[in-house]
Parts: structure tokens; sequence; C-alpha cells
């Protein structure tokens, strides 16, 4: 519940003084309400977002200074650590931790809902073979909402609550799909006998020759690790372009294609997929510094680094490394790429021009170290992102149905031509 301060911010235009409430949260900064400001014949002015909370959230919270990230209170690390991505979900979506039968009830109600309806294979295949997952994701998703619309009230908190099931259940499987189809293997029908991370591993990797095919606890374990690391990110590019598109009434599963769409690019979840390019054009640790120096330069961006909101470090990251360590532990591998990427971070974080911009590594920076040991295709990189960022998105889009909302319509600071007559003979030349 936000509360409004006594503290007041003035502001003086025109000779007019305009009282701008100050309204608190329970964490982070005050926000300075500018609605009124519109009445006097001003916009506000903050392209990307940068000072501008576009509105109210009880799911996430970051403090990027000091490299916090909370799940409805609880630490990251914390859930992470001792918690399973269901459980996640299950805060996310409904505010507290699940209990022993409330996590029963959820994970039989997940479970059951996993597999899509079959006319969904002929989207896949009017696809090339060679076709980009993420592209083939924005694609199949948006499709689900050709399958759930008639009768679907998005008004109504239960077609809401059976939409973030279903969506939560059947993107494994869309996912998996997407990767088998370019591979040009049998789709895998879900199992709902295997939990969440395992029973994607199992349509993503078993084939129905291997009829002895098991998931190897080590990566199911891993692969858990990275969907909760994943979950949510408060108002991040992706979850505004979900929030935005909602904001119209919008079919929710037509939403979460759009914010497909936005994670896809490199400045956001296509980074991890970055990160490896990158890593792989490097080559070899001697290749580091020159690389660098491309770096400032501005030449390149070093991929896996910096963050809007994180300018201490991400916590993400922190997890992320850890079990990146274990993984390759557990799976005695000695991943050169590793190396190079301790190379990378070591300069980076000592280098003055990393410093000063308070760039440090963000969750992107290992999570393909890990994919790959797991045998995910760099291509599935940030397909598993949105796997795992759906329930987010399904959160936030939920939160916001759930009160009164406005439709998303920024303002702008136009600079094109004045108005001016259209004459044919003069401008047709
Ligand atoms: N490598 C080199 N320089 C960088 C990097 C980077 N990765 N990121 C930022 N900088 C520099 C900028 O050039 C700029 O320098 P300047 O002050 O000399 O002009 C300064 O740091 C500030 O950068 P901005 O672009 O203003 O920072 P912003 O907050 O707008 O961008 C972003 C954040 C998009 C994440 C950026 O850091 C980036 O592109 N990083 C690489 C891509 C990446 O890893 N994205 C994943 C983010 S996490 C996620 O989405 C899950």
């Amino acid at each position: 519940m936000t509360n409004e301060s006594s503290k007041k911010a003035v502001l003086s235009l025109d000779g007019k003084q305009i009282d701008l409430p100050i309204l608190s949260g329970t964490l982070g900064p005050d926000v300075i309400d500018v609605k009124d400001v519109l009445t006097s014949e001003y916009f506000t002015f903050d392209p990307g977002f940068m000072a501008t909370a576009s509105c109210e959230s009880k799911i996430t919270f970051i403090d990027g200074d000091k490299g916090i990230l909370l799940h409805r209170g609880y630490p990251i690390d914390q859930l992470a650590e001792q918690a399973n991505y269901l459980e996640v979900a299950y805060l996310l979506l409904k505010g507290e931790l699940p209990n022993s039968t409330q996590k029963a009830e959820f994970e039989h109600l997940v479970s059951t809902h996993t597999m899509v309806h079959d006319q969904l294979r002929k989207f896949f295949e009017g696809f090339r073979r060679d076709a980009h997952p993420m592209a083939v994701m924005c694609g199949v998703v948006g499709a689900l909402s050709a399958f759930y619309h008639d009768g679907l009230d998005v008004s109504d908190p239960k077609h809401g609550e059976i939409t973030a099931i279903r969506l939560i259940a059947k993107i494994p499987t869309l996912a998996a799909m997407s990767y088998k189809y370019t591979s040009g293997q049998p789709f895998m029908y879900p199992r709902n006998d295997l939990n969440y991370a395992e029973n994607f591993l199992y349509m993503m990797f078993a084939t129905p020759a291997d009829v002895d095919y098991k998931v190897n606890p080590v990566l199911a374990k891993a692969m858990d690790r990275i969907f909760i690391l994943h979950a949510d990110h408060e108002q991040n590019a992706s979850t505004s372009t979900v929030r935005m598109a909602g904001s119209t009434g919008a079919n929710p599963y037509a939403c979460i294609a759009a914010g497909i769409a936005a994670l896809w690019g490199p400045a956001h979840g296509g980074a991890n997929e970055a990160v490896l390019k990158m890593l792989d054009e490097i080559g070899t640790v001697e290749n580091v510094a020159a690389f660098m120096e491309k770096v400032k330069t501005k030449e390149v961006k070093l991929m896996g680094f910096g963050h809007r909101v994180y300018k201490n470090f991400d916590p993400r990251a922190k997890v992320m490394k850890q079990t990146c360590d274990e993984v390759l532990a557990a799976l005695g591998i000695n991943d050169p790429q590793l190396t190079l990427a301790l190379e990378l971070e070591r300069i980076a974080l000592s280098d003055p021009y990393f410093i000063e911009r308070k760039l440090y590594p963000n969750v992107d920076f290992y999570s393909g170290i890990i994919l790959k040991a797991i045998g995910i295709p760099t291509s599935m990189f940030t397909v598993i992102f949105a796997l795992a960022r759906t329930v987010g998105w399904i959160s936030h889009w939920l939160e916001m149905h759930s009160a009164p909302y406005k439709i998303a319509r920024p303002r702008q600071l136009y600079t094109g031509s004045p108005q001016r007559d259209f004459t044919p003979e003069k401008d047709r030349k």
C-alpha cells in the first residue's frame, strides 16, 4: 500500500507553484507523483524510464546500489538455496510460499496442464527448419491465444489463475518443441511423473529410440536453479512490455508473446547467447587484453556486464557463479571458456573504465557456461530465460488486473515538422 508522505515536492512553472505529492512504498526511494503536471500543459520527459516508476507493485524489490533482490520479501540467494522453482512460482503468483498441501496441489495442477493442443504442431511446421527458436517461441506462444480466447474474461480472477497455470505448465513443452523442431527430432510428450526441471530436460534430450533415457539429477538441480534465478525482476523491459500490452485488455497469451519479443534483444535476455558468442570470438586468454581495448574504445560491448539497476553487483550473478562451479565440478568438466570468463571478470573488476561506470557481471555472464555444460545449444539460451520468466510476466499481468488500471500511453516531445499545408503541385515535385 502506498502512503502519501507529509513532504511535498514543489514545482515552479511560469510563476505558478504546483504541489506534487510524495508517495512512499515499503522499501526503496519515495516517488514524486507527477500526474498533476499534465494539467499545466507540460509533460515530464524521461526517455528509457530512467527515473520513472510506471506502476505500484508488491512482487519484487531491487536495491541496485546494495545488490539486493527480494521476491515477496525473500532474498533471491535464500530462495535459490532452499526452494524449488515451482515454490518460487507459487510465491510470485500468490504472495506467500506454499505449505506442503498447497505445494503438492500446485505441482499436480501444473503437471496436469503440460500438454499442448495437438493442432499446435501445425504451427511449428510453418517455420523454416533453421528458424531461431526465439522466433518460433514468439509465434507459438502468441498462437496459444487462438486456443484460449473465446470466453476468456481478463477481469475474472479465476480466468487469470487458470491462464497462469496453463502458461507455466505449457511453456517448457513449447520451449522443448522449438528445440526438437529445429534439430529435426520428434517432439517428446511431457511426463507428469517428473518434476518441472526434469520434465523439461526429458522433453529436450530424450528420444523415442532411447527408451532408457534418465535425467541426470545434477543437471536437473542446476536447471531448476537457473529457472529460479530468472523467475522475475520487477519492471524490466519485457515485464513492462507485458504490462503495457496487458493494459489494453489484450489476450494474456498474446501479452506474454510480446514479453518474449522484448526479451529477445541482446541488451536484455539475448545477452546470455551473446556472452557465449563473445567468448567464442575471443577464443583464448591471450586475446583478452586486445578485446578489452576494443570495449574501451566502444567498438564492442562486454556482454553479460552492466545493468540498468545494479550498480554494485547482481546478486543473481553471485549464485549463478557458484552454481557454475558446482555443475562443472559435478560433471568433471574443465571448460576453458570458464577460465576465459574469469579472466575477463578479473580485468574488468580492476580496470578504471569499468569501475567508474559501475559495470559488474550480470546474471547472464555465467548462465551460458552452465547451460552449455547441461547440453543446451546456444540458440536456446534466451528460450530458457523466457521459460523461467513466464511466471514473472504473468504474476505482473495478474497484479495489474487485480485493481483498476489505466491504458499505458506515454507522451512524447515532438521534434518533427511544424504543421504545414499539403500543396500537391509543390510537395509531389
Ligand atoms: N560493456 C562496455 N561498456 C558498457 C557496458 C558493457 N556491457 N554496459 C554499459 N557500458 C558503458 C556505456 O558505454 C556507458 O559509457 P559512457 O558513460 O562512456 O557513455 C556507461 O557504461 C553507461 O551505460 P548505459 O548504456 O548508459 O547503461 P544502461 O543502464 O542504459 O544499460 C545495459 C544497461 C543495457 C544492460 C548495458 O549495460 C548493456 O548493454 N550490457 C550488455 C548487455 C547485457 O549483458 N545485458 C543483460 C542485462 S541483464 C538482463 O537483462 C537479464
